[in-house]
């Protein structure tokens, strides 16, 4: 075994190792509003955490020891839309993450359209195959080096057509998404699937 202590590692190898370690990584591609107009941020510290209400969670660290747009964001307007990277849209999700000056509209550099939410202000990403309008739940600042996990409640749901059917399942297939491994440009496919089912308990009252 390798064996690393945490305590004597410095933060950005701390790093290295949870982005090599916790993979493949979904990738929220998140769009906020402010004083400034719309912005849109992909974050691959992201994921599903309840479901009654629909709950999902994601982290932002800080740029240069301020908030970045995101969190600054959603401050002030507490809503969000959360849309699902496909391998269609990764080109254009790539450019959200530049490190543009405030009141540059990464949505327009990207070339994606937008369209009006029905629950929330921010505006939803249109070529986006799933898109989970969200109330913020709560913002939780953790780390020496600041993270804000934000916690949101998801209200709407859009999908593109043919992803979920009248019972409610969700062809992941059909949304095609990529994940985020380590390094500046690694990245995954769901391409190589299996089904595992579970074992039930013999006996037994079932679980999740
Ligand atoms: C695939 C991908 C995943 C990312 N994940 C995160 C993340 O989980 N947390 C984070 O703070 N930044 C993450 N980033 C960097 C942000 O997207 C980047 O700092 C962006 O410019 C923030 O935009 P904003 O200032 O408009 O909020 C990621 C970038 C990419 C390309």
């Amino acid at each position: 075994m390798t064996e690393i202590d945490a305590a004597k590692v410095s933060w950005q190898d701390q790093y290295k190792l949870m982005v090599g370690s916790v993979t493949p990584r979904p990738i929220a591609l998140v769009t906020t509003l402010g004083r400034h107009g719309a912005n849109a941020a992909p974050f691959s510290f992201f994921n599903a955490v309840g479901s009654d209400p629909a709950m999902l969670m994601f982290s932002v660290g800080d740029r240069s020891g301020s908030d970045k747009d995101t969190v600054r964001n959603i401050r002030e307007t507490p809503e969000f839309v959360v849309h699902i990277v496909s391998d269609a849209i990764k080109e254009q999700m790539n450019i959200c993450a530049v490190d543009y000056p405030l009141g540059v509209n990464e949505i327009e550099k990207a070339g994606f359209t937008t369209a009006p939410s029905r629950r929330v202000r921010p505006p939803r990403i249109v070529e986006a195959p799933v898109a989970m309008e969200c109330r913020l739940m709560q913002i939780v600042d953790l780390g020496r080096k600041p993270y804000h996990v934000v916690f949101g409640e998801v209200v709407y749901f859009h999908y593109h057509e043919g992803i979920v059917n009248e019972r409610f399942h969700v062809d992941a297939g059909r949304i095609n998404p990529i994940g985020r491994l380590a390094g500046k440009g690694g990245y995954t496919r769901i391409t190589d699937r299996f089904e595992m089912p579970r074992i039930p308990y013999e006996g037994g009252a079932a679980g999740e």
